[in-house]
């Protein structure tokens, strides 16, 4: 979603907001823009990609040793030049980038426009720089104070960095529910939605405390206030640039380097569990009985797997709800109750909305997360940190996995705190998991080339339907999302079971059907369902263990996995899964790192 980077320093502006723009393109925008200020601000905004603002600009004045710079994903008005940010105030004093939603906008507004304000834009963000100005003026305050005091009548999520270009060397910078770092260099301040764009200029970091304005001057020291305009501090941490940055190395696209280093980003994720609050962790699960899991897209998919995991295991009872759905429920939530959010981004409005509907009720949280102090890492009472590494494929696969793998250590943990297993069954599956790296190296090298011709067979089609039973369903519906994400082949995933309640409606002449037979209790029940299916001369397409046994002429096409206790399938299977939506994707010439209309981190409700 939209992206914030600004700068103030003795270098120019315009280099580093287009690289730390590029640097955000992966979270997904439809349109971008700077405002470099050197006396006058000079701005120039772009619908389509930063290489579409660089040519725009290369014309044009962008001097200055100040500056701001957006990615828009639009919400409120359409992907236009217009509409696309940095946004002014009407006497052109102030300039603003923002992220997130000011929901009471149109009250705003109409209020604004009652005292003669004029719009040009579609936009929730240009209400807010008015606001500013119509408090300055009608107050007389300073910038400061009237963005304190406007940010008060605002309902919302922001995160805004404000130029007044009366303040010459000023940025202010402040967030509310929307991330926003602060980074510090030699006499220089960087400021962006993700401490990714950072390059090793930044030594310390300063992640801004929700409505505290950050007041940056070049050469002078940060003055943090309180929106009430009261000096407040913040913790000004070391920066290590080593642990964001990040490039695609030989590979063609992060999302296929991404897919490949899955044996070491499993490796970290199990490694770093340990390091996890584990104590903390098991105090709590002495006081559950029940879990909540909560989440969105993907990392659903993840709590859907752990439901099946924890309840066989671990003997809990896990319900699993649609972070956005959750507000929509009345739970009764009790004190013997864990809600447990999984989020890649950390960020995801939905799920931390989920988290903190739990917190208000008194109970216990735990965030499975790969963003490091992300927002929904600090409002969960304990962390599960994936240690994933930075995933930069808007098209979740490594932190899918990484999700997976500390689920099953976490299952462990509740197998061994309420001894539904014995220790040495715990120490046999852990002595399996200790082998997943190498099991996941074996899948990667043997699928590949099967997943590319498969490739060939599927990127026609029209819609394709994804089957799995059991712990195989989850990982066909996030097989079916894959497809759809960055191919744009329509795909469902069902339960196999499900298919003769309705979609085998669907079942046609070579339509592609993707079926996940998992080497347990559910093999022979789902291979009759494909039965089913060939029967309707569908194509079919079976990923399974090498050891079980299909009918001969079932499948038209076989992917073989390695054999493996069927716990760690849905990580096994999501590999060759994941390569047969990338391929398909290539062969459609897609742009597979950013897919259309999807952002990586989704910060609205
Ligand atoms: C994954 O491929 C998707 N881009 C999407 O479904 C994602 O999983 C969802 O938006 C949740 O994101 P999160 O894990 O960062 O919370």
């Amino acid at each position: 979603m939209c992206g914030i980077i600004a700068y103030a320093g003795a270098n120019e502006a315009y280099p580093i907001l287009i690289d730390g723009l590029r640097k955000l393109e992966y979270r997904g925008y439809d349109s971008a823009g700077i405002g470099t200020v050197n006396g006058a601000v000079h701005l120039h905004k772009r619908t389509g990609k930063v290489n579409d603002l660089v040519s725009y600009c290369e014309d044009k004045n962008t001097s200055g040793n100040m500056g701001l710079g957006h990615t828009r994903w639009a919400t409120h008005g359409s992907a236009t030049n217009l509409n696309a940010h940095p946004h002014q105030s009407q006497s052109k004093r102030l300039t603003m980038v923002h992220n997130g939603i000011i929901e009471n906008h149109q009250s705003l507004k109409e209020m604004l426009e009652f005292h003669g304000f004029e719009f040009e834009t579609e936009t929730d963000s240009e209400v807010l720089v008015q606001l500013v100005e119509w408090y300055q003026i009608r107050y007389k305050l300073s910038t400061r104070e009237a963005l304190g005091r406007a940010l008060q009548d605002v309902q919302g999520s922001f995160a805004v960095v404000l130029h007044d270009t009366t303040a010459k060397h000023q940025l202010l910078a402040v967030r509310r529910q929307s991330p926003l770092v602060v980074g510090v260099g030699d006499a220089e301040y960087f400021i962006s939605s993700d401490s990714m764009t950072f390059d090793r200029s930044s030594e310390s970091i300063i992640y801004l405390e929700e409505d505290v304005i950050a007041q940056l001057c070049y050469n002078e020291a940060p003055v943090f206030y309180s929106l009430e305009d009261q000096v407040v501090d913040q913790d000004l941490l070391p920066f290590d640039y080593k642990k964001v940055a990040v490039s695609k190395g030989d590979f063609e696209s992060f999302t296929l380097k991404e897919i490949f280093e899955q044996n070491l980003s499993i490796s970290r994720t199990l490694d770093g569990f340990e390091n996890s609050d584990v104590d903390e962790i098991t105090k709590m699960l002495q006081s559950t009985d029940r879990i909540i899991i909560t989440a969105c897209g993907t990392s659903w998919h993840s709590g859907i797997v752990a439901e099946y995991l924890i309840e066989k295991y671990a003997h809990l009872n896990v319900e699993v709800e649609y972070a956005s759905e959750m507000r929509y429920k009345s739970h009764t939530l009790g004190d013997r109750d864990l809600v447990i959010g999984i989020s890649q981004s950390g960020e995801t409005a939905d799920t931390k909305m989920a988290l903190e509907i739990a917190k208000s009720k008194g109970v216990k949280t735990i965030a499975i997360v790969n963003g490091v102090d992300s927002s929904i890492a600090r409002i969960a009472d304990r962390v599960i940190y994936l240690k994933a590494g930075i995933e930069i494929g808007v098209a979740s696969t490594k932190a899918f996995t990484s999700q997976l793998s500390a689920i099953l250590m976490l299952t462990l943990l509740i197998a061994r705190t309420k001894k539904s297993l014995t220790i040495a069954q715990v120490d046999e599956m852990m002595a399996e998991l200790n082998k997943l790296p190498g099991y996941v190296s074996e899948t990667l090298s043997s699928s590949k080339q099967m997943a590319r011709r498969i490739a060939y067979h599927i990127s026609d089609a029209r819609s394709a339907l994804y089957l799995g039973r059991g712990i195989s369903f989850p990982i066909a519906i996030e097989g079916a999302l894959k497809l759809k994400e960055i191919s744009y082949i329509h795909a469902e995933g069902y339960p196999s079971g499900e298919m003769k309640h309705g979609p085998i409606a669907l079942i046609e002449e070579d339509l592609p059907v993707v079926a996940v037979v998992n080497n347990d209790d559910s093999a022979a029940k789902i291979i009759s369902n494909i039965q089913e299916v060939k029967a309707r001369k569908a194509m079919v397409v079976v990923i399974k263990n090498k050891n079980v046994e299909l009918p001969k002429g079932l499948a038209d096409h076989v992917i073989n996995v390695p054999d493996v206790p069927s716990y760690l399938n849905p990580i096994i299977q999501s590999i060759p899964l994941q390569l047969l939506a990338y391929y398909t994707a290539k062969l459609k010439g897609c742009n597979i790192d950013q897919p259309r209309n999807l952002a990586k981190s989704v910060t609205v409700e």
